[in-house]
């Protein structure tokens, strides 16, 4: 990540803080750490600058586009510049809806909002930070959160159609970017973040829904959010000049089978 300035949304928790972290690790120039909460994101804030890094905290709520638009404004200004763009953020249909909500019985207002954050930010951080992106010369590039649920089925409609779109809309970032900006995504099976914590607490059997998430593992576990962002480094490095436009599965093995342990 040498010298690279990144910007990180969703980054108060879970695996955009790990990757907040590892990208100063690994020699990031600065982290800018964007999320609606402002806590947290501070908390990451201390952890990049205990990595040896240097950045800021950009509040943001990604469901308003003027928001969006000042947040990478703010990414630019703040590193002097920007080579890096991670859209991480994202909510799943049961943070909203309280019991698991089949296609029949989703209500509207849940669909809108997986979307807007999880699909129309990404459009519009992408769009807001093309421009830095070109400009860089030093290996730009977009990696975007996808998941497992977006090349193949889950009983969440909005979440798993939502990761189906960005899985195809790094495609096409790819094509219109390039070749000057690559575009990759990863796409993680079950992670153990306050997201997989809070989908197994919501459950009506948590033991079961915890089983569920993990039996499908080749490797018996969870995954963990710093496996995650050694991928994610890995794709906004320069050791992966070659790649764009694919989505790399972070999964224990979960897509090679259709099995439960
Ligand atoms: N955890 C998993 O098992 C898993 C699996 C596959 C894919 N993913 C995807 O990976 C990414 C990271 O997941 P995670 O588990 O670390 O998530 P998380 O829920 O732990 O963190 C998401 C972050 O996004 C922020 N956020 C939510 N709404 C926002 C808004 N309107 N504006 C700004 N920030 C907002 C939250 O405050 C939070 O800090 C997400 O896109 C998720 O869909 C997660």
């Amino acid at each position: 990540m040498d010298d690279k300035r990144v910007l990180i949304t969703g980054a108060a928790q879970g695996m955009g803080r790990q990757i907040a972290v590892e990208m100063a690790r690994q020699g990031a120039a600065y982290v800018s750490v964007a999320d609606i909460a402002t806590e947290g994101a501070e908390e990451t804030l201390a952890l990049v600058e205990a990595a040896g890094g240097r950045g800021q905290v950009v509040r943001v709520d990604l469901t308003d586009s003027a928001d969006v638009r000042t947040m990478v404004e703010t990414a630019v200004r703040g590193g002097g510049g920007l080579d890096t763009l991670v859209n991480n953020a994202g909510v799943i249909d049961s943070a909203f809806a309280p019991e698991l909500a089949t296609v029949d019985r989703l209500p509207e207002e849940v669909w809108d909002r997986v979307f807007d954050i999880n699909v129309k930010a990404v459009y519009l951080a992408t769009q807001a930070a093309s421009a830095a992106l070109r400009a860089s010369a030093n290996g730009p590039s977009i990696v975007n959160a996808a998941s497992v649920a977006g090349l193949t089925g889950y009983a969440t409609p909005a979440y798993v159609a939502s990761k189906g779109a960005v899985v195809q809309l790094t495609k096409a970032t790819a094509i219109g970017l390039s070749p000057e900006v690559r575009c990759n995504a990863f796409a993680p099976g079950s992670i153990e973040t306050p997201m997989a914590r809070e989908r197994i607490a919501s459950a009506d059997d948590p033991v079961r829904q915890e089983w569920l998430m993990t039996g499908a593992h080749l490797i018996p576990r969870f995954g963990r959010a710093e496996e995650v962002a050694e991928v994610v480094c890995f794709l906004a490095s320069d050791r992966a000049s070659f790649l764009t436009g694919v989505t790399v599965p972070v999964d224990g093995g979960l897509m090679a089978w259709r099995g439960l342990r």
